[in-house]
């Protein structure tokens, strides 16, 4: 297992490159089970859950081609419809293919994912959209076992806006009979992405990032070639990381349009941002005030983002909440963050985070992904070393993190424990 060494209290300068959206990619690479054509994706990172999600797909019968960060998919061949336990459980995300399966073959058997760190996260609400589309669904063994000779369009409601179970229905509905709609949709960047490609791929789905979305089936989708969008937490993890080093650094492909929240956040906590295209700003910062965080979904500000502004806020002048509304048990970080010098006390789905005037380094554990991500950005500030063990996490959704922050002057390296 691998660690992170990082020699805290070095500024930063100079630029980054974002890489593409790990959430878009996941459900787009699902999505070229809809077409025995090919599919070529571009701007697809380089992590641990990509990697998963090529495993399922050749698991499923499709060729995979990969070259840096161009993908090839080609589906043609899919025929084993089921997603195994061995898969699932390394990532929840791999429920991603149930949709289209079923979809293009009327059949899969999906293990169901189980809990994880962050909360109990059912899939009760992909299930119970699909048997509203005619799919007959039983749970035997730990699979979710789904049939249906056809699906049919549907008005789907959803009781709270998911996003994989959104991305998961819009898939589901493209060949089916009639016009689906998908009420109280998730309205993320990333659900749009999926929604973009699908179109391209001759899919008839409007309202994409909006409440409700309307799907037309049709009878069948071409191969595309489509570029994914660059990942608006990865580059809100820099800005964090370049407020709380007081340093300046300018982040390219940004993704600006999907920002808003993040960016009202970070200049309330007192960064600035000198937007100066459409994918390029320069952002920075010195004082960190105290200011009150509530995640919610989109254009909410992310529950993705929250580990990250805890750090910042750690070393804000005074007393700062926050408000964790989407998953039930997302502030592991904290009691990690504390072992750093920290001041946070979290009860229930409230944190309280009072300002300390220094972080110390020390050795700490991460304990999911955006946590990880919380944790090297208070080891840069920190004085002395930090060593962060489990960053298996970290390699799921951040790509060539510590080579990314080295390059901006940061000592941070590493290890195998
Ligand atoms: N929920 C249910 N039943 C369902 C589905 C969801 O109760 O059938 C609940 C969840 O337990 C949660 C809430 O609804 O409380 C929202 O969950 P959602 O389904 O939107 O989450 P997700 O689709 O499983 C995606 C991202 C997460 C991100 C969340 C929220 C992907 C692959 N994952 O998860 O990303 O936190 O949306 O924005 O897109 C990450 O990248 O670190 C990550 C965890």
């Amino acid at each position: 297992m691998d660690k992170f060494i990082i020699e805290g209290g070095f500024k930063l300068s100079g630029y980054v490159e974002i890489s593409g959206s790990k959430n878009s990619s996941l459900p787009i690479m699902a999505a070229s089970l809809l077409t025995d054509k090919d599919v070529v994706l571009h701007n697809v990172p380089e992590l641990r859950d990509i990697n998963t999600m090529i495993k399922l797909l050749e698991n499923l019968g499709c060729r995979v081609e990969r070259k840096n960060k161009k993908l090839v998919l080609n589906c043609k061949n899919a025929g084993s419809l089921r997603a195994p336990y061995e898969l699932v459980k390394t990532m929840r995300a791999s429920i991603l293919v149930f949709g289209p399966l079923m979809s293009r073959f009327g059949y899969a058997e999906v293990s169901m994912p189980g809990g994880c760190a962050i909360g109990v996260r059912p899939v009760n609400l992909h299930i119970k959209a699909l048997e509203k589309m005619g799919a007959d669904i039983s749970i035997e063994h730990g699979y979710i076992v789904s049939k249906a000779r056809k699906l049919k369009g549907s008005q789907i409601y959803f009781d709270i806006p998911t996003v994989t179970g959104t991305e998961n229905v819009m898939m589901a509905s493209v060949f089916a009979d009639g016009t689906t709609f998908i009420k109280n949709a998730a309205k993320e960047p990333e659900v749009v992405d999926l929604a973009n490609m699908l179109n391209k791929m001759g899919a008839d789905i409007k309202g994409a990032g909006t409440s409700t979305i309307v799907i037309n089936g049709v009878d069948r989708l071409d191969g595309v070639d489509y570029a994914v969008m660059f990942d608006r937490i990865e580059a809100g993890t820099f800005m964090c990381a370049s407020l709380i080093t007081e340093s300046n650094i300018k982040i390219k492909n940004i993704p600006v349009y999907a920002m808003d929240a993040v960016f009202e956040k970070f200049k309330a906590v007192g960064g600035f941002i000198d937007i100066e295209s459409e994918d390029a700003a320069v952002v920075g910062g010195k004082d960190i005030f105290p200011i009150n965080i509530k995640t919610s979904v989109y254009p909410g500000f992310p529950t993705d983002m929250q580990a990250q502004f805890m750090s910042v806020l750690s070393l804000a002048k005074g007393t700062s909440i926050i408000e964790e509304t989407i998953f039930e048990n997302r502030f592991q970080h904290a009691a990690e963050l504390n072992r750093l010098n920290a001041n946070i006390s979290a009860i229930g789905n409230k944190a309280v985070i009072r300002g300390v005037d220094k972080l110390v380094g020390a050795k700490v554990m991460a304990t999911d992904l955006r946590a990880s991500a919380s944790l090297v950005i208070a080891g840069l500030a920190a004085e002395g070393v930090t060593e962060i063990s489990r960053i298996y996490h970290l390699d799921r959704g951040y790509e060539h993190l510590e080579e990314k922050l080295s390059n901006l002057g940061a000592k941070i390296r590493r290890v195998k424990e």
